[in-house]
């Protein structure tokens, strides 16, 4: 059967995921794959809702187990209805932040266990494994700056340019958020890819695609 490769993006706030993630879909389909650019939370119709839950900071009551578990939760619906199927139809799937945001926003910087998080992810990720993941570097306070200039450019007359429920944390889960993802990097070096997102966008994207090149052959 047909497979098409699994590529996904992962760092702090504000380190240009959402734009690499583009960018990259965009080459590749300039080289003739067929490609699916989708995001966590969300993807589905069903992970939108939870994703709104999650973002408005209304399940933060539920505290950081309960939170993961509902991206778990979104990301089981995401992976049986837009990644395993376009996988399984010969498609690229670049997905903005997957398993690995649990690993680090909910385990690392949040206090659960890592056995739960393994547990939950395992549930929803299954063998839909992504091929190559691409961590985003950045020091937390440089990320959280272009969060929020992100946020007041958004703004506009409605005033809606708040401050998500991850944002808003504290300079020190920030940290541990970075260490969290070098951490998951260092101990899947096959798979992830650390770069710094702080050179300018066009050499960041430069540096992605020379990894999948390497790695992936498209
Ligand atoms: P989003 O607006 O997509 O943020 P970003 O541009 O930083 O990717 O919001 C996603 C937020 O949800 C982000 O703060 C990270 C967080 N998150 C988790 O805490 N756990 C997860 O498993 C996922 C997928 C995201």
């Amino acid at each position: 059967m047909a497979s098409g490769k699994f590529i996904t993006f992962e760092g702090g706030e504000g380190a240009g995921k959402s734009t690499q993630a583009r960018l990259l879909a965009e080459r590749l389909r300039s080289v003739g794959h067929g490609v699916v650019e989708t995001r966590e939370p969300g993807g589905t119709k069903r992970g939108e809702q939870i994703r709104d839950l999650l973002l408005s900071g209304k399940a933060r009551q539920y505290g950081p187990t309960g939170e993961a578990v509902l991206f778990c939760a979104a990301r089981d619906d995401h992976v049986r209805d837009v990644i395993r199927p376009a996988l399984e139809r010969g498609e690229w799937v670049v997905c903005d932040r997957f398993a690995d945001s649990t690993v680090a926003y909910q385990g690392a910087a949040g206090g659960v266990r890592p056995t739960l998080i393994r547990a939950l992810n395992r549930v929803a990720v299954g063998e839909t494994r992504p091929d190559l993941t691409v961590i985003l570097d950045l020091p937390a306070d440089a990320g959280l700056e272009r969060a929020q200039a992100r946020n007041t450019e958004s703004a506009g007359d409605e005033g809606n340019g708040e401050v998500d429920r991850f944002e808003g944390m504290s300079g020190r889960f920030h940290e541990a958020l970075r260490a969290g993802f070098l951490q998951i990097a260092a101990g899947a070096p096959d798979r992830c890819i650390v770069i710094d997102a702080q050179e300018a966008e066009s050499a960041v994207a430069e540096e992605v695609w020379n990894a999948v090149v390497e790695r992936l052959d498209p």
